[in-house]
Parts: C-alpha cells; sequence; structure tokens
C-alpha cells in the first residue's frame, strides 16, 4: 500500500488515518478520469473568484495560469497523476500548490467537493454524450452503406424465429438505424439535464462569499443553474438519465449482435466476417466464431448492470451528499467506456462483412413465406381477410401433406380451394415480387426502402 499524501481535510484530526480505511476510501483510482473536467471547472471558479473581489485579480491569475500549465501537461502526458492523492480534487489541488506556491490556497473558497465532485461528473456527462452521438452516427453510416449495397438483396424476415415474409435485407439493416436515431435523441435529451450548473452549493447550503454563480454557468458553457444548493449536491438524475439511455442502447446493440450471430451461422448463411474481425478455436481448426457480435450482445448486460448498480446505490440516501455517492463514477465510467466500445467495434465488422448473396435464394426456395401474399390476393378479388386466411391455411396445410411447395401447386389445385384463383396467383409466390408488391408507408418495399435511404444519407451527411 503506498504511503498517503497531505489532505485537503484533518486540522480536527489527531491520529494519521488507518491505512486500510485511506485505501477504501480513496478514490483515485477511478476519478483520475476527470482531471481535465476538474481542472477546467477550477479555471472558471478561480477567474469568478477574481472578478468578484473574493480573491486577489492576482492570485486569480497566477491560479488560472497553474491551472491551464496543467492542462498542457496532461494533453502532452507529462503530469503524472500520483495514485497516493485522496481523490483528484486533492491531486489537482496539490499539484496547482506545487506548481505556483501559496496563492494555490485561495482557489478551494466558496466550492466543496460535494459541489465539485457533481460539477466534473457533469462535464464528463456532457463530452460522453457528444462522443457516443457521434459514435451512433457511425454506425448508422455504416449500416447505411451496409443497406445502400445490397439494396436488391431479399432474405426471409422473421417473427418468433420463424420464416414470416420476405424482406429486404436493406429494410432490415434500416430498422437499426431507426433504433440508433432514437437512442441519439434520447442522449441529446438527457444533456438538457447535464448542463446545470451545480457549483456554487457549496457543501449543501450556498455560501457567504458573495459569488456570481451565473457568470461560472456561462464560461462553462451550462445554461442553467441548479437553483437548490441541497438538490445541487444531492441529484444524480443527470447520470441515471445517461445510463438509462445507454441501457436502451446497450439492447439495441446486443440485438443487431444476436441478428449477426444468427446470419454468420452456417443454418441461416447470410453474412461472412471477415477475418481480421473473427476470432477461432484454440481446439477446433475449422472454427471461425463471431465473438465481436457475441461480447456485444452480452456487453448489455453490463451496461443494465451499472444502471442498476447507480440506481440501488442511490435507493434511500438521504438528502444531501453522502460519501456512496463516490460509487457513481464507477457506473457512469463503466457504462460510457462499453458502449462507446461497442459501437466502434460493431461499426468495424460490418465495415468488413460480406452478404452471401449466392446463398440466398435458397434461403427462400423452401416455404410458404408468401402464403400472406396469396391472402392478400384473394382480398383484392372481394374475399374477406378472415376468410382469406383460413383457406390460405388449408392450402399450406395441404402442400404440406404432398410435400409439396405452394408454388408447385397447380392452378386446378388452387381452385378446388377457391374460384377467386386463377393463374395469376402464382406469380404472388415469387418472394422478389412479393417485396415489390408492398405498398404501405414504411413497408418494405423497394421504393420504400430507396426513399428511406435517401432521406438517412441526407441526415448523415
Ligand atoms: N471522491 C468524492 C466522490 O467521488 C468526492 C466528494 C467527497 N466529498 C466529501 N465530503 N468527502 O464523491
Amino acid at each position: 500500500r503506498m504511503a498517503m499524501k497531505k489532505k485537503l481535510w484533518g486540522g480536527r484530526f489527531s491520529k494519521r488515518t488507518d491505512p486500510f480505511v485511506e485505501h477504501y476510501t480513496s478514490s483515485i483510482g477511478v476519478d483520475y478520469r476527470l482531471a481535465r473536467h476538474d481542472v477546467a471547472g477550477s479555471i472558471a471558479h478561480a477567474k469568478m473568484l477574481g472578478r468578484c473581489g473574493i480573491i486577489p485579480q492576482a492570485d486569480s491569475r497566477r491560479i488560472v495560469r497553474g491551472l491551464t500549465r496543467m492542462l498542457r501537461l496532461l494533453a502532452q502526458g507529462r503530469w503524472q497523476i500520483d495514485p497516493a492523492s485522496e481523490d483528484i480534487h486533492t491531486e489537482v489541488q496539490q499539484t496547482l500548490e506545487r506548481l505556483i506556491g501559496p496563492a494555490a490556497r485561495k482557489l478551494h473558497t466558496a466550492r466543496s467537493r460535494n459541489d465539485q465532485v457533481s460539477l466534473d461528473l457533469r462535464l464528463y456527462c456532457r463530452e460522453a454524450v457528444a462522443e457516443l452521438s457521434a459514435a451512433i452516427r457511425e454506425l448508422q453510416r455504416v449500416l447505411v452503406r451496409f443497406a445502400a449495397a445490397h439494396r436488391k438483396a431479399v432474405i426471409p424476415g422473421y417473427t418468433h424465429l420463424q420464416r414470416a415474409q420476405p424482406v429486404l435485407l436493406a429494410h432490415h439493416l434500416l430498422a437499426y438505424v431507426e433504433m440508433l436515431e432514437r437512442d441519439r435523441e434520447r442522449l441529446q435529451d438527457a444533456r438538457k439535464r447535464i448542463d446545470i450548473l451545480p457549483l456554487g452549493a457549496g457543501a449543501l447550503a450556498g455560501t457567504s462569499l458573495a459569488i456570481d454563480r451565473r457568470f461560472v454557468a456561462k464560461r462553462l458553457g451550462f445554461p442553467r443553474v441548479a437553483e437548490n444548493s441541497i438538490d445541487a449536491v444531492s441529484d444524480r438524475d443527470f447520470a441515471l438519465e445517461l445510463l438509462s439511455a445507454l441501457a436502451i442502447l446497450g439492447v439495441h446493440l446486443s440485438r443487431l449482435g444476436e441478428d449477426g450471430v444468427l446470419w454468420a451461422t452456417e443454418e441461416f448463411g447470410i453474412l461472412a466476417l471477415d477475418d481480421a474481425v473473427a476470432t477461432g478455436s484454440s481446439l477446433m481448426p475449422q472454427k471461425k466464431n463471431p465473438d465481436v457480435f457475441e461480447l456485444v450482445r452480452g456487453q448489455a448486460g453490463i451496461v443494465i448492470g451499472e444502471l442498476t448498480a447507480l440506481l440501488t446505490v442511490l435507493k434511500g440516501l438521504p438528502l444531501s451528499y453522502n460519501r456512496d455517492m463516490q460509487w457513481d463514477k464507477r457506473c457512469v465510467f463503466g457504462a460510457v467506456e462499453a458502449s462507446h466500445d461497442a459501437l466502434v467495434v460493431l461499426a468495424q465488422v460490418l465495415r468488413h462483412a460480406r452478404v452471401r448473396t449466392e446463398r440466398l435464394p435458397a434461403l427462400l426456395a423452401s416455404d410458404a413465406l408468401c402464403a400472406t401474399d396469396l391472402a392478400e390476393y384473394l382480398v383484392e378479388r372481394g374475399a374477406a381477410f378472415a376468410d382469406a386466411h383460413g383457406l390460405v391455411g388449408r392450402v399450406v396445410a395441404y402442400a404440406e401433406q404432398r410435400g409439396k411447395r405452394l408454388r408447385d401447386l397447380s392452378v386446378e389445385e388452387l381452385r378446388r380451394f377457391s374460384g377467386r384463383f386463377d393463374r395469376t396467383a402464382l406469380a404472388r409466390l415469387d418472394p422478389a415480387r412479393s417485396v415489390e408488391r408492398k405498398r404501405s408507408l414504411g413497408s418494405t418495399s423497394p421504393a420504400e426502402v430507396a426513399r428511406a435511404l435517401a432521406r438517412w444519407r441526407k441526415r448523415l451527411r
């Protein structure tokens, strides 16, 4: 265990902290990720303190210069964050003292780590929203490109994982683009409640010093200031909202992962993965596994877990700040990093996936995928849909009993079920025609899919 450094507190203590307690309570191993944000918040705070005459302008300027230098050192990898600091706030304070001397001790005026840590986490979340939104956009672009490259391919669409109706592969892929768009919207919406300035709440009660919170908010690009100092240090709704949005995103990505796993099987045989993004088996020499899809499918469990963990940590906490809340960062960082990696890796895999177009006719050959088209054919000729449904059901059973496909039935056989059938009926059993005959808005018809592709291309430009 490392020797601990000076703390931001201790005046009233007559004993050293027990080393294991020190180790247990420290958070630097997690919150070092907030370094940039802690410094940015501190710069705004120091400027405000100088402007309001709470500390001398010269000290304010010295502090800002020191902090700015720390940002540079951090970017250059020359600020070695000391793992013996209690937390990132202590580390920033002590590094600043080393750089500029005693003036640094005026920075932590009218501020507590309680409002400070909430600010830092909000700045982190704001950046995470921007980065995750960009990663979502990129995955959408890859999906749209992939869809456009296979705009003609028809596959069996599934419900209950049973072959249901023919659909365009592009239509299936664009479903994910829609899902991801809602994810992005949820992230953007969460930003409204991330961008609220908690700083100036102090520990919980505000301060007797004449600070200017609106100035700090403006400098940090927050449109709003938390209106109640107790709420300001207690509130982690912004983190919960971010993690909720990420949990839903995770569920979406896990479904994409599952489709990827299925499509890459020999049984489905729709997708061929590039060697660069597939993995092998240590025992079976022939194996080529879709591990990325599986890891992404599983990772949703991790993100949902982080959301559940944070909800559980916060549940029943008395107002205002409680140290329990230190665990919030583990949950937020874990969920954000996992989500980001999943988005990036899926885009990478899909950029290098190939549709096994030569296999598609076989997938469409052997079943009654177009039975619904036959029922709609009867509806066009005046049948009630419920009657047509029952009738075509009997046709399907008849064909099945004889080991025939629907399209192998003769018109004479069909006419035994209904006089409404004529030879144009059999044409409805072609999967490509089935797709082409779709008329409704948002359907899998080539015209609707082309319209969707054009709309997405424009929006994603
Ligand atoms: N490391 C703490 C956290 O993450 C910072 C706030 C600590 N405040 C306190 N009064 N001990 O929540």
